[in-house]
């Protein structure tokens, strides 16, 4: 008797896939048949780069649906569509992220920064959990940044409400976080006999909007040696689809494990290759982990994994 292989379509969930690396690993995964949920926060922006990736690959299997990760309800709100539209995911790709923004809150009072590159996630990841598929060993990546290694997490500040604010500060912190993070969701997954692995990556330096957004970052507001600068060292910035590689590797290469991390290879890890990347010991603290996640699930209100 002949067997007969059952191929499942695997499902991946993006977030930020409109733009840089989370567009890249969006066209991946289509050219792949895969089914991709792209968590935009601007419908206009998604619809866009769907026609564009579209274009390119005709059959493309992609479906929109609204995410602000900064935003507690609207990451409720997805979830809820993704439950009732979808239902069923292998990966999810935490990528949304911004960088260096002057101090701004959302609703909740939450840091904007630490809200859109860690609490989002945090709070995402718990309410896809229950969701993944239990036949397969399924995935979860957290895209994390070279600045994680200048992070710390002060637990009882990691709000902004005790010291002065500083951007980069705020940036590198909500991306240790986003790593220590990682770690112990790949220890409890464990723990708990979950098929589910979580682990991390980060793309080194890349040419994308990221920079826009940021007014620190922003070419427009550059000095007039600054934007002579940035334009001769144009063409040294990795691309995006060059960038997006270690993030790839991470949501589909088959010798990854829960709690790697990758990163470009190259010099001091900004292009490269993708490759092991270096974790600092803030990330793998394991006593703040448990600090961390206990605050996490009280500013969320998500709470999963629990230990007590
Ligand atoms: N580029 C680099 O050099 C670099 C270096 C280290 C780490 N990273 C990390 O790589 C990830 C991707 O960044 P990128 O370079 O690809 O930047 P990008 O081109 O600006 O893309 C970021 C994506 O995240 C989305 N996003 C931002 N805030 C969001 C929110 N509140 N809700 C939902 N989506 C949101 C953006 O949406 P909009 O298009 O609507 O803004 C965009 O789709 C980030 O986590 C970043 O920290 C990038």
């Amino acid at each position: 008797m002949s067997r007969v292989a059952i191929v499942t379509q695997k499902t991946v969930v993006i977030t930020g896939a409109n733009a840089g690396i989370g567009f890249q690993a969006t066209m991946h995964f289509a050219r792949q048949g895969a089914k991709v949920i792209m968590a935009c926060r601007s419908l206009d922006k998604a619809s866009a780069a769907k026609a564009q990736i579209e274009q390119e690959i005709p059959n493309a299997n992609l479906q929109i649906i609204r995410l602000d990760v900064s935003d507690l309800n609207s990451v409720q709100a997805f979830a809820t569509e993704f439950i009732e539209q979808v239902g069923e995911l292998d990966v999810l790709i935490n990528n949304a992220g911004i960088v260096a923004i002057p101090l701004t809150r959302n609703e909740a009072g939450h840091e904007m920064q630490l809200a859109t590159n860690y609490l989002g996630a945090f709070s995402l990841t718990g309410l896809l959990l229950p969701y993944f598929r239990k036949d397969a060993t399924t995935r979860i990546v957290n895209v994390s940044s070279l600045a994680h290694r200048m992070g710390k997490l002060n637990i009882d500040n990691l709000n902004w409400e005790v010291s002065e604010y500083d951007q980069w500060k705020a940036y590198g912190n909500g991306k240790v976080a986003m790593m220590n993070h990682t770690l112990e969701l790949n220890r409890r997954l464990q723990q708990s006999g979950s098929k589910t692995i979580a682990l991390a990556a980060h793309p080194g330096f890349a040419n994308t909007n990221i920079h826009q957004n940021s007014p620190a970052l922003n070419k427009d507001n550059a000095s007039a040696f600054s934007k002579w600068f940035h334009k001769k060292m144009e063409k040294f910035i990795p691309s995006a689809a060059d960038a997006a590689r270690p993030i790839i590797l991470a949501a589909d290469g088959e010798s990854v494990q829960g709690g790697d991390y990758y990163g470009p290879g190259g010099f001091l890890e900004i292009g490269g290759k993708p490759a092991k990347a270096k974790i600092n010991k803030v990330a793998k603290d394991t006593q703040l982990a448990k600090q961390l996640w206990t605050v996490s699930e009280t500013m969320t209100g998500t709470r999963y994994l629990s230990e007590s």
